[in-house]
């Protein structure tokens, strides 16, 4: 990203995420380009970032949206996703949540159990309508990543098993409320292999075509999200080679291509700056204590995920540091052994490849104000969402009567 981030930090002061809406659009065209030719959507997925502006601007380019709550689904709506590019995932919906999307009229529920289908079913009939839904099949394939985000295996929560799935098609499809056109599967996250994507993609393709023989056709073949992107030096998938595995594994099949990435268009769209309060030696050991923490990006304390952390403008010799936050926890750090220059009060850093999952899994731990974002197009930077005050944190709490204390 080529910013100025002096005078981005002056601007809108730290912790700060900021966003680079040339390379989301980067992305996005390049991962639709390779399937050119064929039905594809690319549905992005909305939890990997929010922000009502990061959505519109996909909206924009002809993106569909994969939501896992309905609140989810209200923003990829309310930013101009339009309703038949939506889909619903997620293995625990709530009633009230599966009868406003079906209400919504969105694309496809995507459904992961056989107990969820028949709520499906019964709310879909007490509407009197027909819910179009796929269903997520879990093939047990290893995606060789971070057990953390690794979906695709029966161990897992997610999905249900090919057996089942082809019973549930069975049933949906003598249903009079529920109309089976799609399939789902994702078998984990942040991956850099291609073998189990095709492994998956072939033994749910099996299913498709042995659905085709007894007359329930899958009009909708979603891969799921989980494209790997470069954090530290990880080698990633090609989209063009992904795009031909895909391609070859579905073939005969007459099917709409669905897609759910999120990091590999947002991880390294983004960045997080952070301020230098502090250094300190404790023994042995250095620490740069800086205004972000763990509540603003959880990846390295949750996974110990790498994140790649530079000083700006500042030179000298690099020694290793853990940079840490003010938050109380141990696990509170951005990076460990970080080689970095002698700092001052008030140096920034940059976190690397922040954007997905950076700004959506943050929280208010410790009382800390959500930090705000600022997106940068064609080199103007836009505010897209103001810095949380203390009054936006209480307000909630504010309305209740505490006299009975
Ligand atoms: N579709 C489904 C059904 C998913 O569960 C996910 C991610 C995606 C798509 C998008 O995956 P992506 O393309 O972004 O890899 N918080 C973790 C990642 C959790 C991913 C959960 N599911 C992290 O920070 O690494």
């Amino acid at each position: 990203m080529s910013l100025d981030i002096k005078t981005l930090v002056d601007k809108y002061d730290t912790p700060l995420y900021v966003y680079d809406f040339n390379n989301i659009a980067k992305r996005y065209q390049e991962l639709k380009g390779a399937f050119d030719g064929k039905k594809s959507l690319v549905a992005y997925a909305v939890k990997s970032n929010s922000n009502l502006a990061v959505i519109k601007h996909l909206a924009k380019l002809g993106a569909g949206a994969d939501c896992v709550s309905i609140g989810e689904v209200k923003r990829a709506l309310k930013a101009g996703i339009a309703k038949y590019k939506i889909i619903f995932s997620g293995v625990g919906k709530r009633d009230s949540e599966i009868r406003e999307a079906l209400q919504k009229d969105i694309l496809l529920l995507n459904l992961e159990s056989e107990a969820e289908m028949k709520r499906v079913e019964m709310i879909a009939k007490e509407l009197g309508i027909e819910a179009r839904i796929s269903i997520r099949v879990n093939p047990n394939v290893d995606p060789q990543t971070h057990p953390y985000i690794s979906t695709g295996l029966h161990e897992n929560k997610f999905g249900v098993s090919i057996d089942s799935a082809k019973r549930m098609y069975i049933y949906a499809k003598k249903s009079e409320h529920l109309n089976p056109i799609g399939i789902h599967f994702h078998i984990g996250s942040q991956l850099t292999e291609l073998s189990p994507i095709v492994e998956a993609c072939e033994i749910v393709a099996d299913l498709v075509r042995s659905l085709k023989a007894i007359d329930i056709d899958i009009k909708f073949f979603d891969v799921g999200g989980g494209l790997g992107v470069v954090y530290d030096n990880e080698i990633t998938i090609k989209t063009h080679e992904y795009a031909d595995a895909i391609i070859k594994a579905i073939k005969g099949l007459d099917v709409t291509v669905v897609m759910e990435p999120g990091r590999y268009m947002m991880a390294n769209s983004g960045i997080f700056l952070t301020r230098v309060l502090y250094e300190k030696q404790n023994g042995d050991k250095r620490f740069v204590i800086v205004d972000g923490a763990m509540n603003d990006l959880l990846r390295p304390s949750l996974y110990s995920a790498y994140h790649k952390i530079e000083a700006v403008q500042k030179d000298g010799e690099k020694t290793p540091a853990d940079v840490v936050g003010p938050v109380c926890e141990s696990g509170d750090f951005l990076g460990k052994d970080v080689p970095l220059p002698p700092l001052e009060h008030n140096d920034i850093l940059v976190v690397h490849s922040a954007g997905a999952y950076g700004f959506t899994m943050s929280s208010n731990y410790n009382t800390r104000n959500r930090v705000a974002e600022v997106a940068v197009l064609d080199g103007k930077d836009y505010l897209i969402r103001k810095r949380e005050s203390f009054d936006d944190q209480i307000k909630l709490e504010e309305v209740c009567d505490t006299s009975w204390l």
